[in-house]
């Protein structure tokens, strides 16, 4: 098998190094092309640009398959849970018993946040989205924990700020919803797991004893373990390009979490609700939706379709359709948006535009009627994915600073205007 590409221009060929990965796939390693040619790539959207070679996640889209550090997704998504797999993704190995053990322990001694941080949130309007708080607080950090500003900052410092980051993002997001319901704050209760720790601090009143429910903790699991990397997406481009600065890890993971937010990436879940709950309210009437789907005139999306990669399932999509299931049987919940979830995809799967195009239920189109079944509010939904994808974020971004990989600075070819005079204003 040859090691070179060639590329032939204006008659000269220039021959470029093939990259090969651990499951064989195969890149053209064109960082010395401007250097030998002049010449650049364009490729909006990077669609078919490698932008590193990573050891943490595989995944093949024709064949709808993602392992973490090797391992299935379906395998960690039965047997493991959250925290066990966040170790996974940080340190590369499954943890024994000791090393989970104190992984726990390093997480939930860290879970309070500086009590100041308080008056942030009493600071935002009451409508305030949990994505935007979210993005904000978890930038605010970096001014309470200045030392992880300094580049190159010994591996002791790191570790503490990635795990002050594990252990305060679910406090950050419960803490979101309790100040825009103008409830009272729960502090976290240390004795409880990584889980159900959030929920208690969601749901749990002063007042009240609360009851944890075994089918939403283990739900919870799944959901976030799903979410907990997903190789070079939109918002780990945006947290490894972001780091490639030397900015802090606070401020990367804040860049993360606005990536997220928008509706083609993470929002997506919540967008999903309110496209289900448009069409309950319109009449369901499924064609009407399909067709404005497949209307280039109509910027209306069929929201949970789709995939950069993913082009026959997403395999993450796959698991999430049963546990929806199995949640709203194990809870008793009749919901009229599951019914018209799985009418859609029946109907859309039938239709040759979205065969055509290799569009599929996304992990987003059902994971927002578990979230709703569970008791999450609908601008909750992305702050969730959130906190799933915290450890794959970090993963990246230490493995960029491992990688030493040079600042993120894309090119372009410019298409303005060619120079030009300035013209005073009183002459144009
Ligand atoms: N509904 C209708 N048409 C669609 C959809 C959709 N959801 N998604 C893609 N298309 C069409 C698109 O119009 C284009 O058609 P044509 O070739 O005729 O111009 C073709 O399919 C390819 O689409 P694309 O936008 O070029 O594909 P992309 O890889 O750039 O975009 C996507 C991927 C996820 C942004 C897109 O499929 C989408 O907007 N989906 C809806 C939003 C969504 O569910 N996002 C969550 C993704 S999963 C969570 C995550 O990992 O971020």
């Amino acid at each position: 098998m040859s090691d070179t590409a060639k590329i032939i221009v204006d008659d000269k060929t220039y021959e470029l190094p093939l990259v090969r990965g651990t499951e064989n796939e195969v890149a053209i390693d064109i960082s010395k092309l401007r250097a030998q040619t002049g010449i650049i790539t364009i490729d909006p959207g990077f669609k078919n640009t490698g932008s590193t070679q990573s050891a943490i996640t595989f995944l093949n889209g024709e064949k709808g398959e993602l392992r973490y550090r090797g391992y299935p997704i379906e395998q960690l998504a039965e047997n493991s849970d959250f925290l066990e797999v966040a170790y996974l993704l940080l340190n590369g190995e499954l943890p024994n018993h000791e090393q989970k053990q104190q992984f726990e322990t390093d997480v939930t001694r860290h879970t309070l946040i500086p009590e100041d941080m308080k008056q942030f949130y009493e600071a935002f309007p009451s409508h305030a989205h949990a994505m935007g708080i979210l993005s904000s607080m978890v930038s605010s950090l970096s001014t309470f924990y200045p030392d992880s500003q300094i580049p190159n900052r010994a591996k002791e410092d790191v570790q503490l700020t990635i795990t002050r980051l594990i252990a305060k993002l679910p406090t950050l997001a419960a803490l979101a919803y309790k100040s825009n319901m103008n409830l009272p704050y729960m502090y976290p209760d240390n004795s409880l797991n990584y889980v159900e720790n959030f929920l208690y601090m969601m749901f749990a009143v002063p007042s009240e004893k609360y009851q944890m429910d075994p089918v939403i903790v283990d739900a919870m699991n799944k959901l976030l373990i799903l979410h907990a990397d997903h190789e070079q997406n939109c918002s780990t481009s945006t947290v490894r390009v972001v780091g490639s600065s030397q900015a802090s890890l606070y401020s990367s993971i804040s860049a993360g979490v606005s990536a997220l937010w928008g509706p083609l990436h993470g929002g997506a879940n919540q967008a999903v609700i309110e496209m289900l709950e448009t069409i309950i309210a319109d009449g369901g009437d499924m064609d009407k939706w399909i067709n404005k789907a497949k209307d280039k005139n109509d910027p209306f999306r069929l929201m949970g379709f789709g995939h950069r990669v993913y082009k026959n399932f997403d395999p993450r999509a796959k698991i999430i359709k049963k546990a929806c299931d199995d949640v709203l049987n194990k809870l008793g919940i009749n919901d009229k948006a599951l019914e018209i979830a799985t009418h859609l995809e029946e109907v859309a799967l039938k239709d040759d535009y979205f065969v055509e195009r290799g569009l599929y239920p996304n992990v987003d189109f059902y994971s927002g009627i578990i979230y709703r079944a569970i008791g999450i509010p609908t601008d909750m939904f992305t702050a969730l994915f959130a906190l799933g994808r915290l450890p794959g974020w970090i993963a990246q971004w230490n493995e960029m600073v491992d990688n030493k990989e040079p600042i993120g600075r894309p090119r372009q070819v410019y298409v303005g205007a060619t120079k030009r005079d300035y013209v005073p204003i009183d002459q144009r």
